[in-house]
């Protein structure tokens, strides 16, 4: 046991909670648990991003601010969706606007060469709607609520860049997110897309820019992190608050774990005048989130995109009796070896055990790809990229790497260990969530169960009856049976 890497000086008291929380648990030797001691990426925004994490049950931690990172990465092009949109109309008696082509809003045709530019042929099911009333005058509010990949960030950034008077050399748009990674994120999207209009400047105000007490900004667009934008605008005089006409708060769900960010955000918010455009964005939307949204955005219209439900019905589901894990790892390949697959997904409850399985299947001459929990946000978009492309067939992993990764054509799911909680009880949610990415878009899916002890056939037996669905075993000697399944 290492103590030394988590005793930061900017350590909050709440981590030290947790610390001490986590510290007997760790003298037991579970491998995984040394993301305790790392924070990868923090640098000197540290202080921003530290409270951003999720604890989860099994001792690793969900940091949402990277995983909103990640997205925004690995969801540089949109993911199909037929969805239904929601639509709520702060004037329920006006027309609704929904576009089908970009032609249709009207755009200066430099920027409309930027969105062909970027790849968008057409707008997505959320900016059929959204982009509309962000275009619409006079101003409208919105709140708009979908997951990454929906399109949001290239909805807003074209909102700015089109809101952008150019004959103005000062500040008129605002975008405050989480953190200085996802400020970068955003940026790029608006630089991509605003390469055409040569006129529209952007600025980041975020730790580390600086410039000299009351020059004023002459970049029409501004992103930054909440403390940054609010020193700009108090301390510094940098920008003018009062005329920013379009606010843009992106990643609500994430903001708000931060109760330091969410305080400066609604100081920025006041300074702001009455006829400032707000858009807010989340992907999710908890009560919490919601009571900020309308604190921060008054007369709302409100876009919601459903998600997609998760489901059984279309995947089959067996277990497979082990003694150990080598008999694991040897079942694994029978497996493997007997059927056909697109791709695989084998999910492990430890680093050491994810690691240890990936060096032994790349011995067996499998392409495999590890998503481990240590590696920096870029190095985990560019596993997933890789593995979207096909370049591997089999990704192993922990649970907390695999949140939010959709892969449309994973026709396998291996649980390695079943998933279950601290005391040891089946976890169905985490359990549905990692096979509910296999049997999608109406496409047959098998799930995999890997049991070894009679608590294991325990934690099957708990999960067949909380999904009241039948979990069949399966013979490994009997392969005929295995290739029939598949037929
Ligand atoms: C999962 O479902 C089973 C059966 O309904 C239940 O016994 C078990 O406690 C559930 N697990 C958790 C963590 O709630």
């Amino acid at each position: 046991c290492r103590r030394t890497r988590g005793q930061s000086p900017w350590m909050s008291k709440k981590r030290v909670h947790l610390y001490r929380w986590i510290l007997p648990l760790c003298c037991h030797g579970g491998g995984f648990l040394t993301s305790v001691w790392l924070f990868p990426n923090v640098g000197n925004q540290a202080p921003e991003t530290s409270e951003n994490e999720v604890w989860r049950k099994d001792g690793d931690k969900v940091d949402l601010a990277e995983q909103s990172l990640l997205n925004k990465i690995i969801r540089r092009s949109l993911v199909r969706n037929r969805n239904q949109v929601e639509v709520l109309q702060r004037d329920p008696s006006s027309p609704l606007y929904s576009v089908k082509t970009f032609e249709e809003l009207r755009l200066k045709p430099e920027l409309l060469k930027g969105v062909y530019n970027m790849g968008f042929n057409r707008p997505s099911r959320i900016q059929e709607n959204a982009l509309p009333m962000m275009l619409a005058q006079p101003p409208q509010n919105l709140i708009a609520q979908s997951q990454s990949g929906t399109g949001k960030t290239a909805a807003f950034s074209l909102a700015m860049l089109s809101h952008v008077n150019t004959a103005n050399k000062w500040t008129q748009c605002l975008c405050i997110v989480p953190t200085y990674e996802l400020a970068l994120q955003i940026g790029q999207v608006i630089e991509q897309m605003g390469k055409f209009c040569p006129d529209v400047k952007m600025a980041y105000a975020i730790r580390g820019n600086r410039m000299e007490r009351g020059t004023k900004l002459q970049e029409q667009i501004v992103i930054g992190t909440p403390g940054t934008v609010l020193d700009w605008c108090t301390k510094y005089r940098h920008i003018d608050p009062k005329k920013i006409s379009m606010f843009v708060l992106d990643e609500a769900d994430v903001m708000i774990a931060t109760q330091g960010h969410r305080d400066q955000s609604i100081r920025i918010h006041r300074m702001l005048t009455k006829d400032c455009q707000m858009l807010l964005f989340s992907a999710t939307f908890e009560d919490s989130v919601w009571r900020f949204a309308e604190q921060v955005v008054p007369d709302p219209n409100i876009i919601r995109l459903k998600r997609e439900e998760e489901t059984l019905d279309t995947i089959k589901q067996f277990y497979v009796l082990c003694k150990e894990k080598e008999d694991k790892f040897t079942a694994l390949c029978d497996l493997y070896g007997c059927l056909t697959i697109a791709q695989a997904m084998i999910f492990c409850h430890t680093r050491k055990m994810a690691s240890w399985l990936t060096t032994n299947l790349i011995k067996e001459g499998h392409q495999v790809a590890l998503l481990s929990g240590e590696m920096t946000v870029e190095q985990r978009a560019a596993v997933i990229e890789r593995y979207r492309n096909g370049k591997e067939k089999v990704l192993v992993t922990t649970n907390v790497c695999s949140r939010g990764i959709d892969v449309e054509q994973v026709s396998l799911v291996v649980n390695f260990d079943l998933p279950m909680d601290m005391d040891g009880n089946a976890d169905n949610e985490t359990y549905l969530h990692r096979i509910g990415r296999t049997g999608r878009f109406g496409k047959r899916g098998f799930a995999v169960n890997m049991v070894d002890s009679k608590h294991s056939m325990d934690i099957i037996n708990q999960i067949e009856m909380h999904f009241n669905r039948r979990i069949k075993k399966l013979d490994m000697s009997n392969l005929d049976e295995i290739e029939f399944l598949q037929s």
